[in-house]
């Protein structure tokens, strides 16, 4: 019989030590401004990993699927993501290319969330983020088959060390891995909540519209 979690999460509280206070009226025009700006402090902060986000993605029947993925760039509007096309997120961003992506920043009581449609990156985009990776990464992405059932353990060795030694031979940027590519999400609407000790929280909602720019709203928390 399993144990009740209940009792044990009540006693959890929901850890803002630092929750820094958040003027939505003086707020950037440009949410990815803000972005760019609340990620660089929950670095400074000591956020761990504070560029690692859920990715939630869609398949082809509407079912949602979501994981832990990187944040690999971020440009004028599209936030960039790393997926192999043969894995299930990769599968579910070329097919139903839509996306939405969550950063929580547990220290600072903050949440980014992010909406909007999603394109692959050009060749040679794809390849300089490929030449960025580790050398670890980078054999990993070569051999894929990511999220496959893991039969053949000896089979892996075997291609992560041919892999691993084509990297080595070749010289930088003559080798890509054919599956692997990045993905921009660009965003539609961003949403900044700023969690507050007293229980004032702060949301507010930049929607992109067509011809108009960036919208903001004060959201109800
Ligand atoms: C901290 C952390 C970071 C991760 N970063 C990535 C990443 O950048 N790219 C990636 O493909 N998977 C990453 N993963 C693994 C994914 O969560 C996931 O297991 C994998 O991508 C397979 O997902 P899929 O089956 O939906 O395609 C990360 C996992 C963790 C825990």
């Amino acid at each position: 019989m399993r144990s009740e979690l209940s009792g044990f999460l009540t006693e959890l509280s929901w850890p803002r030590p630092q929750a820094p206070a958040f003027d939505a009226g003086a707020a950037p025009a440009d949410p990815v401004v803000l972005f760019e700006r609340w990620l660089r402090e929950a670095v400074a902060a000591g956020v761990p990993a504070a560029h690692v986000m859920t990715l939630a993605t869609v398949d082809v029947a509407g079912r949602p699927d979501a994981r832990v993925t990187m944040l690999e760039d971020v440009d004028e509007h599209a936030f960039w993501v790393a997926a192999s096309e043969t894995s299930p997120k990769g599968k579910q961003l070329g097919r139903v290319p839509v996306a939405a992506l969550v950063f929580h920043w547990a220290q600072q009581g903050r949440q980014v969330r992010v909406r909007g449609s999603v394109r692959p990156a050009e060749e040679a985009r794809t390849a300089a983020a490929f030449e960025r990776l580790s050398a670890h990464a980078r054999t990993e992405a070569l051999v894929d088959r990511q999220s496959r059932p893991l039969h053949d353990e000896a089979w892996l060795s075997d291609a992560l060390g041919d892999a691993g030694e084509l990297l080595r031979l070749e010289e930088p940027g003559a080798v890509s891995a054919p599956s692997w590519r990045l993905w921009g999400v660009d965003a539609g609407r961003m949403e900044f909540f700023q969690a507050d000790l007293e229980g004032h929280h702060v949301r507010l909602r930049y929607s992109r519209h067509e011809g108009r720019g960036w919208e903001t709203e004060l959201l109800r928390p």
